[in-house]
C-alpha cells in the first residue's frame, strides 16, 4: 500500500524530482494561512490507479497530476469540470464530500493568464504550437475560446491531426502545412514539446516570423534552452519561459481546493531567481 504519511495534497508524476510544485504550494499555504501540506510523489509507471486510490483513502484531499499520467487521471475521475471534459486530460483532482473525485485541467487558464500578464496574446492572434502532447490538450480549448487561430506542428503528424479532430468544433485549428499556409506571420509561437530539437531544414520559413512575433516555452528547466536559442536565431527577443504558466496553473488548482486564488506575482519572481 502507498502510505501518504500526513500530507493532504501532492503532485504525482514520473519523473518528479524536477517539480517546483511543492515550493509553490508551500508559498501559497504561507500566504493564505491555509493548512495545506503538499509533497511530490514518484509513481511507478504501472501503479497510477493504486497510488491515487490509496492516497484518497488516507489523508489525500487534492492532487496535481503531471506527465505521463494526465490521461489516466482523466479516466480516474468520477466527475469532470467542463474544461477537463473537453481536454480529455486532467492535471488537478479534488476529493468531494468524502464520496467522489472531481477532475479539472488548469493548464489552459494557467497559460492564458501568463500570456496576458506578458502582453503576448490578443483576440484573433495566429498561434503556432510546436508539440501535440498532454499539455497541448489542456490549452487548446481556452486559446480557441479566447478567439485565436491555432496551427499545430508536431514530430508525429498523426498526433497533431488527432488534436485537430478533437478541437475543430471550438474554433479555427489546423495542422501546420507551410505549403498551404495563408498566414503572413505568426503572432505567437509556443514550444510545447518535452524535447525541442532543431531541424536542419528549420521548423517554419523565417518569413513567418516578424519582429512582433512572441515566443513562449512551456518548459522552464534551466537545462532546456534549445527553444530560446532557436528564437534568438530567428532574430527575436520577445521570449518567455513557462514559469508563469506553472505558477498560475498551481494557483487555479489551489482555488479549486480552497476557493481562494493566491497571488502569483512575487512567486514568479522567486521562481525565476
Ligand atoms: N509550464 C507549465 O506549467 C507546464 C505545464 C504542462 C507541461 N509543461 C511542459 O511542457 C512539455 C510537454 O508536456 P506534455 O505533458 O505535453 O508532454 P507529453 O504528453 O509527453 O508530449 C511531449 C511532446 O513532445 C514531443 N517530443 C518529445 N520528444 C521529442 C523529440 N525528441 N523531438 C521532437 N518532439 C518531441 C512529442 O511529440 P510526439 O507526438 O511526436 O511524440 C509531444 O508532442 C513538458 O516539458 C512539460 O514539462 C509545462
Amino acid at each position: 500500500m502507498f502510505k501518504c504519511q500526513n500530507f493532504n495534497y501532492a503532485v504525482f508524476g514520473n519523473p518528479i524530482n524536477h517539480s517546483k510544485s511543492p515550493i509553490i504550494h508551500s508559498l501559497f499555504a504561507k500566504q493564505t494561512g491555509i493548512l495545506h501540506i503538499y509533497k511530490s510523489v514518484n509513481v511507478p509507471l504501472d501503479k497510477f490507479n493504486v497510488f491515487l486510490q490509496d492516497f484518497f483513502k488516507q489523508d489525500g484531499q487534492g492532487a496535481n497530476i503531471t506527465a505521463p499520467f494526465k490521461q489516466e487521471a482523466y479516466f480516474f475521475c468520477d466527475k469532470l469540470t467542463k474544461r477537463a471534459k473537453i481536454a480529455q486530460s486532467v492535471n488537478t483532482l479534488k476529493k468531494i464530500d468524502n464520496k467522489y473525485i472531481l477532475g479539472d485541467n488548469t493548464d489552459g487558464i494557467g497559460l492564458l493568464s501568463d500570456l496576458t500578464r506578458l502582453n503576448f496574446i490578443k483576440k484573433n492572434y495566429s498561434i503556432l504550437i510546436i508539440g501535440a502532447g498532454g499539455a497541448v490538450k489542456g490549452v487548446l480549448f481556452p486559446l480557441l475560446s479566447f478567439g485565436c487561430s491555432i496551427f499545430i506542428l508536431n514530430r508525429t503528424v498523426s498526433n497533431a491531426k488527432k488534436l485537430v479532430l478533437q478541437f475543430y468544433k471550438y474554433g479555427n485549428i489546423d495542422v501546420f502545412d507551410e505549403n498551404s499556409s495563408k498566414i503572413k506571420s505568426f503572432d505567437l509561437i509556443i514550444n510545447a514539446t518535452s524535447k525541442f530539437i532543431e531541424r536542419k531544414n528549420n521548423f517554419i520559413p523565417v518569413s513567418l516570423v516578424s519582429s512582433k512575433t512572441c515566443f513562449y516555452d512551456m518548459n522552464y528547466q534551466k537545462d532546456k534552452k534549445m527553444f530560446m536559442n532557436w528564437c534568438l536565431k530567428m532574430g527575436n527577443n520577445l521570449f518567455s519561459d513557462g514559469i508563469g504558466m506553472l505558477a498560475f496553473q498551481a494557483a487555479h488548482s489551489f482555488f479549486l481546493w480552497h476557493n481562494i486564488l493566491p497571488k502569483t506575482d512575487y512567486i514568479i519572481d522567486i521562481l525565476k531567481k
